[in-house]
């Protein structure tokens, strides 16, 4: 038989003499009632120590296979399975580690067999004593021979305690800390792990990375740190930061450090993309900041307004730090980088799954913030400190045929591996395309269906199962479903709960479903390693997809063994199995948006110039690497040659040129980011957005604008699907589509801007059998759009203001509502905004000509109800809600003594008032603040006064003064106020001074078409526009206050 597999020297239970030996864990363990245990595990505060059988949480473990079922097992031909270059001769599935008579090299689980053996507990399927395991692993984890300590002074020392040693490690208790710290650790020994970290991280002031397993506990040592910081400094006078990749990390951080440190007085505060205004609150008053890197990242940009706090981080948690290697990997390595050089007292400590070179990111972190030459602290454990022992296997197969086929091939082969491997368990098979997953269950069911009931491989459903998709009915019949973020969420839930409750014991699933829920199971396949990535294609998982996937199985709470098998293409082998084994170098991912980064420093001022630019290069983790793997490191328009020295240079001056090309940093020595370029790094822009955001023509109208936003690189990924189009064609054709696309449908732009538009009228999405299955992906899209367009049209507003370009502005700020109210603002649909109306009714106010909230307003509650067919007080309620709906008033005059003659024109000083109809000035409006913006603009549409108020601040209204130079006597001034994302609310004035001839130099021979600036209706035309070269001046940043107007 000839298999590729990679199987991790795990099973290193052996027993160390005849005689039984308790390790710490065990003895803690043993003294606990099963019951605090048992809660403990299902509130993920301790691992399972129970039998399965004992468990709420736990999945279900199937009737153990008898010998006679064991015989029913189908073998595994061996000459399907293609050799990979680590081929183990005949039999090496046979010997696989994934007998059942195998154990889990976790203490509690060893305690909890002994607790059966003496208690009397009859759970049987437990195999015989192990012992602990004292067993040195010197060629698989030299390092930590190197790293034993002597004896650690802290460790636990009773004259009547044994020394409890776990790998060579003396363990320390809790008992170490101060009783104050003490309920933190809800058990009284630390772990080797733990025990091995204890000095440095809660008895120095180092820099520490610490790289092992996944379940090994490694978020101790974080509160090790955090205990440390609290001890060492008063209440208040401190924050600390903690990172990490997702936001389910971060609210699983926050809930568990909220309860434990909240009851010491330091409060924890969650600071994620999904965070509002009075989070950001909390953040100043809480201790501990949760954020992700992409949030903090945002928030150290503008650390400067928020210098004071800041100041304060003493203590940076990273949590999967390896995650450097990832695009967005980037992110926390600038952001890193940029504490280091702002917060010159701040300590990190770096939590890492297994990597070969966590040296270099304690290269990168420093020993601490005054010895930066020096390395930082480091600690690395390897698979034997894994509490759950998972076996890894890498099956490489022969692939001749395209995607499709190779895919085909691997579901040929799934039931064979599920037979070998599942320990007739439950099994999540992740499949690289939505029509995967399904295919992949209807295969399954069907195997399992035709078997005979002891040849099956899972349980019978225990109950029948509903679900709306007829497909998904028929799999679960078989306790097979399949999951992706297209089904119906009735039908994802109902997927999810069956698994949990043991209903469903085969999920057939894509990606999406190894983050944010937490199902977890003993066997994890990932068929095929590729995953459709919109037009591109087929694209290899990241690896830190492959790592979550893999994370599945196994939970330390739930299992205490587990298995996962990655099938793959031959030639990948090799790469995932040094994935798995942790023997994959740690490369960063700077390079690849360096310039978005570049332009972020030069807008915090860390750089000034090229020199500083590579100075601050030299402080990254990239520059780390690149001392080592240049070669990995090709970056546009560099030729890769040279020194280092020399790259380095380089790269900092192309980058340098292209945002100075873009007018996004000054040409000065001084290197200062414009306005353009501080709004870029404000609004989180991406570079490449920036340029066709820069590339828009002057007096761009709504369609332009519209064209550039659906065009953001943020969105490339949203790319037209199999069968798609079709529907998109039907949206497109709608009459009530403003902007259609006049080309064949082939762009992300274009789904982008029929998308929004499609949101925006109100359109109804296609009922045709052929489209109906793709509904649910046009609202997961329509959810990421809305994530991202209201920071991109800020950014075109401020852009535009800074121009001086009122007719664009106006435009782009019309837009702004549009999207904020999610209905077009000159449309009746705006009524939608008021609480009760739908789209429906909206048809019928407009039936009887009621157009705007005004108008409903002004209605008598009878005849609404009436016409909507609804009782009272539905009608008087509806009037109220309209009273309560912002409503400006503007007017606009020329003050005394105005006019002045100058040699261009007639400057004329102005006074706009504005204010509020309403009795009670709508300070919020739809639980959001609201914010008013205040435009002037000539006839010949040159900008004359921005500005962005509070309504707080217009409960007596507001005069707004400015000046207005008019060049000809048939100019106009028209002053515009508006509420910042709710629809129809703009409200204008105009003013046309009479002033004689004579005061205005002679005509010029081509004068602007008033008319044609100010109109903001269009022809139906093309969303998408060909974009105009740029015509500007660019003033540098600091020449206008814009910043603070949306603040
Ligand atoms: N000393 C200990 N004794 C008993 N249980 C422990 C100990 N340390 C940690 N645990 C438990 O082990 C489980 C895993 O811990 P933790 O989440 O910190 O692991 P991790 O190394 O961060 O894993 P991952 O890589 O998945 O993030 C938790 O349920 C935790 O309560
Ligand atoms: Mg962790």
């Amino acid at each position: 038989m000839q298999y590729g597999s990679y199987c991790p020297q795990m099973e290193d239970v052996s027993a160390v003499g005849g005689e039984m030996q308790y390790d710490a864990y065990d003895l803690g363990l043993l003294q606990q009632p099963v019951i605090d245990r048992r809660t403990q595990a299902a509130e993920g505060r301790a691992r399972l120590t129970l039998p399965h059988s004992a468990s709420q949480a736990a999945p279900r473990s199937f009737v153990q296979p008898t010998q006679r079922v064991e015989r029913d097992t189908e073998p595994i031909e061996p000459a399907r399975y293609a050799p990979s270059h680590f081929t183990y001769d005949g039999g090496l599935v046979a010997r696989s580690s994934s007998s059942q008579n195998e154990l889990a090299s976790s203490p509690a689980y060893k305690a909890n067999e002994r607790r059966h053996h003496y208690f009397g507990n009859l759970d049987h399927q437990l195999p015989q004593e192990n012992t602990v395991n004292e067993r040195y692993q010197e060629d698989e984890e030299r390092h930590v021979a190197d790293t034993v300590p002597q004896r650690i002074t802290n460790s636990l020392n009773l004259p009547h305690a044994p020394r409890m040693l776990v790998q060579g490690i003396e363990l320390v208790s809790t008992h170490e800390l101060p009783d104050r710290f003490r309920a933190i650790f809800p058990f009284p020994v630390f772990n080797a792990i733990q025990s091995k970290s204890f000095k440095t991280a809660f008895q120095s002031n180092d820099n520490l990375v610490l790289s092992s397993p996944t379940g090994s506990g490694k978020t101790a040592v974080l509160e090790l740190a955090v205990c440390r910081t609290a001890n060492i400094f008063p209440v208040g006078q401190y924050k600390i930061v903690y990172q990490a990749p997702t936001k389910a990390l971060c609210a699983e951080r926050q809930r568990d450090w909220q309860k434990k440190f909240g009851s010491l007085g330091l409060d924890c505060a969650e600071l994620t993309g999904d965070s509002n205004a009075s989070d950001l609150k909390n953040v100043q008053s809480a201790t501990i900041i949760i954020t992700t890197p992409e949030k903090w990242d945002s928030m150290t940009r503008k650390w400067k307004d928020h210098e004071k706090l800041m100041q304060l981080v003493r203590l940076c948690l990273i949590d999967e730090v390896h995650i450097l290697k990832e695009a967005r990997g980037a992110t926390l390595e600038a952001v890193v980088s940029r504490m280091k050089s702002i917060g010159s007292q701040i300590r990190f400590v770096a939590l890492s799954a297994t990597v070969p070179n966590s040296e270099d990111i304690a290269t990168w972190l420093g020993k601490d913030p005054n010895n930066q030459h020096l390395p930082a602290v480091r600690e690395r454990f390897g698979e034997e400190f894994r509490p759950v022992k998972l076996q890894k296997h890498v099956c490489g197969f022969q692939s001749n045929g395209n995607d499709f086929a190779f895919d085909q091939t691997l579901s040929q082969k799934l039931p064979n591996v599920i037979a070998k491997y599942s320990h007739r368990k439950p099994v999540m098979v992740f499949c690289a395309t939505r029509q995967g997953t399904q295919s992949t269950a209807k295969l399954l069911a069907e195997w399992w269906a035709k078997a005979s009931p002891m040849g099956r491989y899972w349980e019978a459903p225990r109950k029948r199962i509903k679900m709306i998709d007829p497909n998904l009915q028929d799999c679960v019949d078989s306790a097979v479903a399949f999951h992706h973020a297209g089904l119906e969420l009735a039908d994802r839930h109902a997927v999810e709960t069956a698994f949990l409750e043991g209903s469903v014991s085969v999920i057939c699933c894509t990606s999406t479903l190894a983050v944010g829920v937490n199902l977890p199971c003993h066997f994890v396949v990932i068929k095929n390693t590729v995953t459709y990535a919109g037009g591109v294609g087929m694209k290899e998982y990241a690896d830190l997809e492959v790592m979550q996937m893999l994370g599945r199985a196994g939970r330390p709470q739930f299992d205490d063994s587990a298995v996962a098998v990655i099938m793959t293409r031959q030639e990948k082998v090799r790469h995932y199995e040094k994935m798995v084994s942790g023997q994959e170098v740690l490369e960063s991912c700077l390079h690849l948006n360096l310039t978005d980064h570049l332009n972020a420093e030069i807008g915090l001022g860390t750089i000034t110039d090229a020199y500083s630019a590579k100075t601050w290069l030299t402080g990254t983790f990239l520059y780390v690497r690149m001392k080592q793997n240049q070669n990995h490191y090709r970056l546009e328009g560099d030729i890769g040659s040279g020194d280092l020295d020399e790259r380095l240079d380089r790269i900092c001056n192309r980058d340098i040129e292209l945002l100075q090309e873009y007018e996004l940093v000054t040409s000065d020595s001084k290197l200062e980011t414009t306005e353009y370029g501080g709004a870029m790094a404000r609004y989180y822009v991406n570079f490449a957005t920036m340029k066709v955001f820069m590339d828009l023509p002057p007096k761009a109208k709504v369609s332009d604008i519209l064209a550039a936003l659906s065009k953001a690189a943020e969105f490339q990924e949203l790319r037209f699907r199999a069968g798609e189009k079709s529907t998109y064609k039907i949206l497109n054709d709608n009459p009530l589509m403003r902007y259609r696309i006049p080309v064949d449908l082939a762009l992300s732009a274009h789904k982008v801007s029929l998308i929004i538009q499609t949101v925006l009228s109100s359109i109804d999405f296609p009922d045709e059998e052929k489209s109906r299955k793709h509904r649910a992906q046009y609202n997961t899209e329509v959810a990421i759009i809305f994530q991202h367009v209201h920071r991109l049209i800020r950014c075109i507003i401020d852009c535009q203001i800074q121009r001086d370009d009122p007719v664009s502005a106006r435009n782009a700020l019309m837009l702004a509502r549009s999207l904020g109210a999610r209905v077009w603002d000159d449309s009746p649909l705006h009524m939608k905004q008021i609480e009760g109306i739908g789209p429906i009714t909206v048809r019928k106010f407009v039936n009887a000509n009621i157009k705007t909230i005004e108008d409903l307003e002004r209605m008598e509650s009878h005849r609404i109800e009436g016409l909507v067919s609804r009782n009272p007080p539905f009608g008087a309620k509806l009037i109220d809600k309209c009273r309560a709906f912002p409503k400006l008033r503007i007017s606009l005059s020329a003050g005394h003594n105005s006019v002045s003659k100058r040699n261009e024109g007639v400057i004329l000083n102005m006074k706009a008032e504005i204010g509020f109809l309403n009795e009670i000035v709508p300070v919020q409006f739809n639980r959001k603040a609201v914010y008013v913006c205040f435009l002037a603009e000539s006839s010949d549409g040159r900008k004359l006064h921005f500005c962005r108020i509070s309504a707080k601040k217009l409960d007596k209204g507001q005069d707004i003064l400015f000046s207005a130079l008019l060049t000809s006597s048939t100019q106009s001034v028209t002053c515009y106020v508006m509420c910042d994302d709710i629809a129809g609310t703009m409200r204008e004035a105009s003013v046309q001074p009479k002033l004689p001839l004579s005061m205005f130099p002679a005509p010029k021979l081509q004068s602007a078409d008033d008319s044609e600036l100010r109109g903001n209706k269009e022809p139906r035309k093309s969303g998408i526009n060909n974009s105009h070269p740029r015509n500007f001046n660019v003033p540098a940043r600091g020449h206008s206050k814009l910043k603070t107007c949306w603040e």
